[in-house]
C-alpha cells in the first residue's frame, strides 16, 4: 500500500477483539519503533508496546465506551511543547505502520495517568497521550455514538486550513499541484475530538510551508493534545512528500510572529 492508501484506510478503532497482537505482529512493530525513535531536532523518544494480562484491571477510557482494549503503545516525552509535537510525530508513524499490517488503533488523550505502573515519567517528563492497538471487532453501538457525536468522517475544507503566507487568503489544491496530495493528507489525519488545530501557510516567495496552531479546544490544549496534533499533521505532510519524491528540511525560524489564534510550531522549507 502507497502512503496515500494508507492515510486513506486509516480510522480510529474504538471496538477490539480482546485479542493480543501475534508475535509476528508484535516484533515487526517492536523492530520498527526501534529504527523510528530519532524524532524532529534528532530527539529520541522510546515507545513500549504494554500488553495487559490482568483481566481484572481494565483501562477504563470514553466511560466504557471503548472495548476489547489490551494492548497499548506509549513512552514520555519532555512537558514541552516541542516534545508533544515529536511523540505525535513519531507515534503517527507507528500508527500508519500499524494501518499498513491491517491492525487498528485509536489515539488516546484522556486517560488514567496512574494506570501504567511499567512507565513512570521522571520529573519535567509525561506521557502525553497514549496509543491503543489491537485487532477491530465489528463497531459497538457505543463506538458509532462516539463517531457520530464528534463527526469523526468529518474534516474542515481547505480554506479553514491553509492559506498563502503573504496575501492570507486560502489556497485551493490547483495552486499547489506538486503539495497539494501533502497537505490533503495531513487534512485526513486524526486530532483530538476532531479539533483539527492545524494551519498551515505556503510562502511562494521563499518555498516555505508555515505550520501553527490554532487552540481551537482550549482544554484541549491545556493539554498539550494540540502539540500531538501538530505533530501527526507534520507526519502526514512528511511522508506524502517524501514518497512523491519532495524533499525538505524542518526548521523554526526566530522570526516568525504568533499571536493568540495562530501559535507557530515550524516550518518546512522545501529543497525541490
Ligand atoms: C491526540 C489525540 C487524542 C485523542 N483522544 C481520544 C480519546 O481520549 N478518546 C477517543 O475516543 N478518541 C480520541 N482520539 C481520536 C479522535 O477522536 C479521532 O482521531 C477523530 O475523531 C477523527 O476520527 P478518525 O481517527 O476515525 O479519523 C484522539 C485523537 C488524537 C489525535
Amino acid at each position: 500500500m502507497n502512503i496515500i492508501d494508507v492515510i486513506k484506510t486509516r480510522k480510529s478503532c474504538r471496538t477490539f477483539n480482546s485479542i493480543f497482537l501475534s508475535q509476528e505482529d508484535k516484533a515487526e512493530l517492536e523492530s520498527f519503533i526501534l529504527k523510528n525513535s530519532k524524532g524532529l531536532d534528532n530527539e529520541i523518544i522510546d515507545f513500549s508496546i504494554i500488553e495487559n494480562k490482568d483481566a481484572s484491571s481494565e483501562l477504563k477510557i470514553n466511560y466504557g465506551m471503548i472495548q476489547g482494549h489490551k494492548t497499548f503503545v506509549l513512552g514520555t516525552s519532555k512537558s514541552t511543547p516541542n516534545s508533544r509535537v515529536n511523540y505525535g510525530y513519531l507515534m503517527e508513524k507507528l500508527v500508519l505502520k500499524a494501518t499498513e499490517m491491517n491492525i487498528a488503533s485509536c489515539w488516546i488523550g484522556v486517560f488514567d495517568q496512574t494506570y501504567f505502573k511499567e512507565i513512570i515519567p521522571e520529573k519535567g517528563f509525561e506521557i502525553p497521550s497514549i496509543l491503543i492497538i489491537g485487532y477491530a471487532d465489528k463497531q459497538s453501538a457505543g463506538e458509532r455514538l462516539v463517531r457520530f457525536a464528534i463527526k469523526a468522517h468529518k474534516r474542515n475544507d481547505w480554506e479553514t486550513l491553509f492559506f498563502d503566507y503573504q496575501t492570507k487568503l486560502p489556497l485551493s489544491p490547483d495552486q499547489l499541484p506538486k503539495y497539494s496530495d501533502s497537505l490533503e493528507m495531513l487534512r485526513l489525519g486524526p486530532s483530538a475530538g476532531n479539533s483539527q488545530p492545524w494551519r498551515v501557510f505556503f510562502d511562494e516567495t521563499t518555498n516555505e510551508f508555515h505550520f501553527f496552531k490554532n487552540p481551537v479546544n482550549k482544554k484541549y490544549d491545556v493539554m498539550g493534545l494540540h502539540e500531538i496534533d501538530m505533530g501527526i499533521a507534520v507526519a502526514h505532510f512528511e511522508l506524502t512528500s517524501n514518497s512523491k519524491g519532495l524533499k525538505g528540511v524542518w526548521d523554526k525560524y526566530e522570526n516568525i510572529q504568533s499571536s493568540e489564534d495562530l501559535q507557530y510550531i515550524m516550518s518546512w522549507r522545501c529543497i525541490n
